[in-house]
């Protein structure tokens, strides 16, 4: 491993157009906020830059919705992201915004250089234009007649209702979404970046030299370089963003990836007049943390346009994360579907490191991963509460109870197995959590940690110090337990502390210590705390979560996904449809006799009830004329049991029993989901006696 003299680390820079949600932390900040809190411990030179990414289509037409300025736009929610990250701990050393004067010099300075050398295509293309909102217009934001099926609300790419693909050129009677103007052709000049030309080089750099880099991540660019990389336009029509610096550019702006990125080296500029020796020297090892909807910018086109410019520095790695879905379905912000950032810490204040802890444990490093408000609940109650507080609770009380509050000496006269073995496990934590940060393996180390205290927990039942009065030896016995158990526990607030700061200093201000003990050097030692030396008394440092906060939570994201569809209506009623969600694609075609494998019936819902201690289930009872079934579905956060008995289901019969808590569902019941993500029952036109065939 190459030996850096500085660490350079970037969190992906949100759009500042809606404030931060848990998949935002778990995607990436969380993860870039251990790895950088772990670099300080090692007390290597490190710096954390991240900022808001303020320029953009979305924030111009949600500016242009709302009728106010982008600029008003992203100064709100500029300072509601900030204010979230903060309150959740992303230590970051600086988080600047892209509308910063410094940032716009930085980036139209790069992009002169790009073109100075000769390196952009200049090309002119006709493309759909408002002249009532005197913007061009993505074909997203067109919307008309479909030729096919007579849908008034296809749109410029797309009919929704019968799936067809489209052109703009197609749609009947074509409007704008943004003025319901009709649009009109203009022809547009920009300048394209030939990716294409640094294909041999991303070849020898990535997929030959950083052949170590995430499976997801890796096998996303060598799929995009696979497939041949094309010209891309980096400048837009708009008169929001960094303006194209040229003579010839009047109304041209940097394409927002363009920018965007950049940031990072504005936002070095802005923390230190050192900025230099992080972005133009060798010795740097730069990581990008971002979401995997981020990875072809960060690995392919920012590090082409760093190469291109030269003199920078490229990454080292981009450990991007997967996304981290809630209650078993996709985040979106239209429908409300989120767990936001600032909502959280006002409804569970003094449990940011409980957040911080679930998001970490349950990170989507490999693979999307589910949020579910039952595991937090269970996490928090047996995981921080049941292992590492508990431990950590109980030290401090004995010490209090059988040492007078006074840290007693080690006997090693006396030392035994189970002493010399938890001193090793102390040290063996330390090296497995070490290296899995360093190999951005976050989930594994956190387990590591719990995993110590756990042990700590076994070593005081094994050892039973509150039995020792009295018994030979036994005062030393006590002393050596106790002891122990509290270099323990200073050991335990070094590794939780990258996860769990706040939890960290709660430690230390029990044990009496300063912040320098924290330092990663200590961890593996048995000297933290000195003999005699007195300790304040116990607090708990996590509580119980009740069910009923949990319900509370699971209700209120149901409501909050109702009352986003019922305002999604409202806006589809008049005309200014919300384009930013798009439909899932269609899956691979398949031949007749694959479907003819199914058995398909009817059947009616006899009794449905709740699964207990599962927020998405139903069970339910199904009659399907030759016999009942019971079937469980995931339907629970969309309808009560008690509206849907008596309703006529079309279920697949012939589907393998599963076992979901505990009980075995036998079948299927087809359900569609509309745009709004809202279920509703498949059934046929007339009411249909149980068990006819449906084919
Ligand atoms: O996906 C996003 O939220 C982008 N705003 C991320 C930009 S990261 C970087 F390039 F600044
Ligand atoms: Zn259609």
């Amino acid at each position: 491993m190459k030996d850096y003299k500085r660490i350079l680390v970037s969190a992906a820079l949100p759009y500042a157009n809606g404030p931060i949600h848990i998949g935002h932390l778990a995607g990436c900040y969380i993860p870039a906020d251990i790895y950088v809190r772990y670099q300080r411990a090692q007390k290597r030179d490190v710096k954390f830059v991240g900022g808001s990414d303020e320029h953009g289509v979305p924030i111009t037409i949600r500016a242009m919705k709302e009728g106010v300025s982008p600029q008003q736009i992203v100064d709100k929610y500029h300072a509601l992201i900030k204010d979230g990250f903060e309150k959740i701990g992303i230590s970051f050393d600086i988080y600047s915004r892209t509308s910063n004067p410094i940032h716009h010099k930085t980036a139209a300075d790069f992009f002169k250089n790009l073109y100075d050398k000769g390196l952009f295509e200049e090309k002119e293309t006709e493309q759909y234009y408002d002249e009532k909102a005197g913007v061009f217009l993505a074909d997203r934001y067109i919307t008309g007649t479909c030729p096919i099926c007579g849908n008034p609300n296809a749109y410029g790419d797309q009919c929704e209702k019968c799936g067809s693909s489209l052109s703009p050129e197609q749609l009947i009677d074509p409007r704008s979404t943004l003025s319901d103007a009709v649009p009109v052709k203009k022809w547009t000049k920009h300048w394209y970046f030939p990716l294409q030309h640094y294909e041999p080089w991303l070849k020898e750099w990535l997929l030959e030299g950083h052949k170590e880099w995430k499976h997801n991540v890796y096998g996303q660019c060598k799929s995009w370089i696979d497939n041949g990389l094309q010209s891309r336009a980096m400048t837009r029509d708009s008169s929001w963003g960094i303006k194209v610096p040229l003579p010839d550019a009047e109304g041209k702006v940097l394409y927002v990836w363009f920018d965007a990125p950049i940031g990072y080296i504005s936002a070095t500029k802005e923390l230190t007049g050192l900025w230099a020796d992080y972005w133009c020297s060798e010795d740097t090892k730069l990581v990008h943390f971002i979401g995997k909807d981020n990875i072809v910018f960060h690995c392919i086109i920012f590090p082409a346009m760093l190469k291109a410019h030269g003199n920078f520095v490229l990454p080292d790695n981009v450990p991007a994360n997967e996304f981290l879905n809630i209650e078993g379905e996709k985040v979106s912000t239209s429908r409300n579907w989120a767990v936001w950032v600032h909502e959280y810490v006002k409804d569970f204040p003094g449990c940011e490191d409980v957040l911080r802890y679930v998001l970490c444990a349950n990170a989507p490093e490999t693979k999307d991963n589910d949020f579910t408000w039952k595991d937090f609940q269970d996490r928090n109650n047996n995981e921080l509460v049941a292992i590492f507080g508990n431990f950590v609770n109980r030290s401090l009380v004995l010490i209090h109870k059988l040492c007078g509050g006074k840290v007693p000496r080690f006997h090693n006269e006396i030392i035994d197995a189970d002493d010399k073995q938890l001193m090793d496990e102390i040290r063996a934590a330390k090296d497995k959590v070490t290296q899995s940060i360093e190999e951005y393996r976050f989930r594994e180390a956190l387990y590591e940690v719990i995993d110590l205290s756990r042990k700590g927990n076994q070593y005081l039942q094994k050892k039973e110090p509150w039995k020792k009065a009295g018994v030979e030896n036994g005062q030393q016995q006590i002393d050596n337990c106790i002891h122990l158990s509290l270099q323990l526990t200073a050991n335990l607030a070094i590794l939780i502390h990258p996860f769990l700061p706040g939890t960290a200093d709660k430690i230390r201000h029990m044990l009496k210590v300063v912040e320098r003990m924290l330092e990663w050097k200590n961890a593996g030692s048995f000297k933290l705390l000195s003999v005699g030396y007195s300790l304040r008394a116990p607090e708990l440092l996590f509580r119980k979560i009740e069910d009923s906060e949990i319900a509370a939570q699971v209700e209120k994201l149901r409501s909050n996904a109702i009352e986003a569809a019922k305002d999604k209506d409202q806006k589809v009623a008049g005309k200014t449809a919300d384009t930013t969600e798009e439909w899932p694609p269609l899956k691979p075609r398949i031949v007749y006799d694959d479907f003819a494998k199914m058995d398909l019936r009817t059947g009616k819902i006899l009794h449905a009830e709740k699964v207990e201690k599962a927020d998405k289930l139903l069970k339910l009872e199904i009659d399907l004329g030759s016999e009942k079934r019971t079937i469980v579905s995931g339907i629970a956060l969309h309808f009560n049991a008690e509206d849907i008995i008596g309703k006529q289901v079309v279920v697949v019969t012939n589907l393998a029993p599963r076992k979901m808590r505990g009980i075995e569902s036998n079948g299927m019941i087809l359900m569609a989901e509309d745009k709004q993500g809202r279920l509703h029952f498949v059934n046929t036109e007339s009411d249909i006696a149980p068990g006819a065939g449906v084919s």
